[in-house]
């Protein structure tokens, strides 16, 4: 037996409306020890009170996740950190007051009330300030940080609406709580300021350049971190294929999209297929294929993709078509998800 086993659990979720008597109901359900998925303004986080370790085994369990893969602790705006790190350095403290409430995870020396439960072991823990409402109000009525990953099945994507998490975990999760659509729609920003200079382990929202103009000092971009050998392979997110869907993604150039139409027509015949782009010139392309015509804008993109991607599954495309976004810091996060998403 093993934590990654992943045989249904026969329960049946509960999905509640973020009133104040729900918000009420699940921050004591985590307080005592069970599991609650809930929004966030990146992705709905799989939630466990960290100092609940069978309830953080269970986030395991549920998402078929290896133990040994560290979970984000997620804290309240203003919430005292003493004792879950090991100390707020100045430059920790400068991010928190830069981007907190918000896409940010900061990977810091844990402190000595973190369990390795939760950091998979290492003594270093990421931690973050959701500024979600519905997230803010479920840490404040819960009162200690809560141990929350994506709420999706290892290796699938992240979900970003309730009934995504419901059809994923619906039977291995006691509650799930709703919310506002995440208005940013991937996984945060993760920095690490574990060594001299910061590191950006995982590319989101927040770019390496405005972590460089707050803290004055230059930051490690993903580009840079994902060449040096030996970085850091126990963040899930860096693993070659992961945020995949069941649909084969292509990611294409404009060039190779714009020869595609009439190949296209001819390869969909009688069978169900998937297309996505944000090209002016493929909008009109319809008919048997999923159009979804997106602004060539990146955080809308973003915002967008793991909707698109389930949608895409649940048509039972076959294929997506994206066209390549350019190689520019404001497109990172999202070329980063798109080369997983079709490793
Ligand atoms: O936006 C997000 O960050 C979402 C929402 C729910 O907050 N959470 C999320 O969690 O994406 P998850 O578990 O899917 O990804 C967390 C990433 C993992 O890749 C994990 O390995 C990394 O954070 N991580 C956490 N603690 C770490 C540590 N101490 N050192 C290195 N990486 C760490
Ligand atoms: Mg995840």
């Amino acid at each position: 037996m093993t934590t990654t086993d992943s045989s249904p659990q026969h329960v049946h979720a509960e999905l509640l409306c973020a009133n104040e008597a729900n918000i009420q109901h699940c921050a004591t359900a985590l307080r005592h020890g069970q599991l609650v998925a809930f929004p966030t303004e990146t992705v709905f986080g799989l939630g466990a009170a960290v100092t609940q370790l069978a309830a953080i085994q269970g986030i395991f369990k549920a998402k078929g996740r290896p133990s040994e893969h560290p979970l984000i602790a997620h804290v309240a705006p203003g919430a005292a950190l003493t004792g879950w790190v090991a100390e707020v350095t100045p430059t920790m403290q400068k991010l928190i007051d830069a981007f907190w409430p918000g896409p940010l995870t900061l990977v810091v020396p844990k402190g000595e009330r973190m369990p390795l439960e939760v950091t998979g072991g290492q003594n270093s823990v990421g931690i973050r300030c959701p500024s979600h409402t519905v997230a803010i109000a479920l840490l404040k009525a819960t009162g200690v940080p809560v141990a929350a990953p994506s709420a999706n099945r290892f290796g699938k994507v992240s979900p970003t609406r309730a009934s995504h998490v419901l059809a994923e975990l619906g039977d291995r999760i006691p509650f799930i709580l709703d919310g506002e659509v995440p208005e940013v729609g991937i996984e945060s920003t993760i920095v690490s300021l574990l060594n001299d200079q910061p590191a950006v382990l995982r590319p989101g929202a927040i770019t390496a350049a405005q972590i460089e103009a707050v803290l004055g000092v230059p930051v490690k971009t993903h580009g840079e971190v994902s060449k040096t050998p030996n970085a850091n392979p126990r963040v899930s997110g860096a693993l070659e294929k992961h945020y995949s869907p069941d649909a084969k993604v292509w990611v294409l150039e404009a060039s190779e999209l714009e020869a595609l139409p009439v190949q296209y027509k001819t390869l969909c015949v009688g069978w169900t297929d998937g297309f996505l782009a944000q090209a002016d010139a493929l909008r009109e392309l319809h008919a048997d294929v999923l159009v979804e015509a997106l602004n060539n804008n990146a955080s809308d993109v973003a915002k967008a993709l793991y909707a698109t991607l389930r949608q895409a599954d649940q048509l039972a495309c076959k294929q997506v078509l994206f066209e390549k976004p350019e190689e520019t810091a404001q497109w990172e996060a999202v070329n980063d998800r798109l080369k997983r998403a079709s490793a």
